[in-house]
């Protein structure tokens, strides 16, 4: 009778081991790449902060006003809507500046530009600044900055009117 090699056993379950090993670190690798890119964000079960900005009439058209202590740009555009767009850069998480001409928000860091709705105008961010959701009460804007809000592009849905 043949006798098997012992050694060779031990061998292909060692062989076999680290296979399955790097297997299960490649497969969470990849849900966790698969998650932070599909920018998912449950926001449903965090308690609101909520940030009183002002009185809705304090705010005149086409104005940004920034509260660094919110982090947020408060925007009020032509049409009246508002929107609180996050500071922070959605690059590597910057603070982003005021443009001079009140046309948008640049990084002081890697230089990406955003449009007046956080728009990506200039890489190397690739998609837009979060956005906060606003809450009108007793005629003033209330901005819950514990929900940063992840988008892929500016929609219209995305404002908010008094
Ligand atoms: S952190 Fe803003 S461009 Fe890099």
């Amino acid at each position: 009778m043949k006798q098997e090699n012992p050694l060779k056993k031990i061998h292909l379950t060692r062989r076999k081991f680290i296979g399955y090993l790097i297997g299960g670190a490649l497969a969470i690798e990849g849900l966790w790449v698969m998650l932070r890119s599909s920018g998912r964000q449950d926001n449903t079960q965090k308690e609101s902060v909520l940030h009183d900005a002002g009185t809705v009439d304090s705010f005149a058209s086409n104005q940004i006003y920034p509260f660094t202590s919110g982090q947020f740009n408060l925007i009020r555009y032509k049409d009246g809507g508002f929107m609180a767009l996050s500071t922070k850069c959605t690059h590597l998480g910057c603070i982003v500046g005021t443009n001079t001409d009140k046309s948008g928000f640049t990084c002081p860091c890697h230089s990406s530009h955003f449009d007046i709705y956080g728009e990506v105008l200039a890489s190397p961010a690739t998609r837009p600044l979060d956005t906060y959701p606003i809450i009108f009460k007793d005629g003033h804007v209330w901005v819950d900055i514990a929900k940063p809000i992840k988008r892929q592009k500016f929609e219209k849905e995305q404002l908010y009117y008094a």
